[in-house]
């Protein structure tokens, strides 16, 4: 893969996403932050890339990756007006499957179409699948932390400031209620990421958003959680209690160690 090729994708990626114009407002600015999401992930892919010592090539695959991580968003938004997978379609395997259908990477070598195709399948997928090559787990990986970092931006972004003009799938379109779930603090307490599919409320959001610190794979993926005070800051959003106070405090911890090595 060349920089040029890079360069098409973009070309490409702005035509396609550009056939998903939508009527209403609403619609619209659900679309408009993907696309904004997209290339955000793209410029903290590179971030990562860097701080790992990824070399050129390995550094092309992964702002590919990140480009086209989201496709499947888009034709699941214009059918399903949600981008809550439980309550439609698997985003990640869509992105893959719009990839072949589209033969956007058909001219690359067939271990970068497996790596990229790969990387956007399962960049949502609640755990990593065991079959993948070294090179293909470290694409994955760089992805699945990029998507994070970006969400943790976007999501402060809108629920720090004014409440007004949030598009509504922000929050997973969930119902902003004073309560929070207890199978979801259980997850937490153990240590895991809580699972989208046990989220009822924005604050089980919330939680799950800070549980994601345990998913990252990468220690520039940490300094940047770490630089951004992004718990502290999605942990000022939640209701004050001593159980949240204790999760906010741990998840705090397993970063200060993670930094420490
Ligand atoms: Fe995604």
């Amino acid at each position: 893969m060349k920089p040029a090729d890079v360069a098409c994708f973009k070309i490409w990626f702005n035509e396609y996403s550009r056939n998903f114009v939508l009527d209403d407002r609403e619609g619209q600015k659900n679309i408009d932050l993907k696309i904004e999401h997209t290339f955000r992930v793209c410029s903290l892919i590179l971030r990562i890339a860097e701080g790992e010592a990824a070399d050129s090539h390995e550094t092309l695959l992964a702002e590919t990756a990140a480009l086209f991580h989201d496709l499947g968003r888009f034709p699941q938004y214009r059918q399903y007006r949600t981008f809550r997978d439980s309550l439609s379609i698997n985003h990640g395997r869509l992105g893959a499957e719009v990839l072949r259908q589209e033969h956007v990477l058909d001219h690359l070598p067939e271990e970068e179409q497996a790596a990229i195709l790969n990387a956007v399948q399962f960049h949502n997928a609640f755990a990593i699948p065991e079959r993948n090559s070294e090179g293909q787990l470290r694409l994955l990986r760089m992805v699945r932390d990029a998507d994070k970092l970006d969400i943790w931006r976007i999501f402060l972004g809108f629920y720090e400031g004014a409440q007004a003009g949030i598009p509504s799938e922000a929050g997973m379109g969930l119902p902003d209620l004073p309560t929070y779930s207890d199978e979801v603090l259980k997850n937490i307490e153990r240590g895991h990421t809580a699972s989208m599919a046990h989220l009822r409320t924005l604050n089980d959001f919330k939680l799950m958003l800070m549980s994601w610190a345990y998913d990252l794979n990468f220690i520039t993926s940490i300094r940047l959680l770490a630089e951004q005070d992004y718990i502290n800051r999605l942990s000022a959003l939640l209701p004050r209690d001593e159980v949240l106070d204790q999760t906010r405090t741990s998840l705090l911890l397993y970063v200060r160690d993670r930094l420490a090595g």
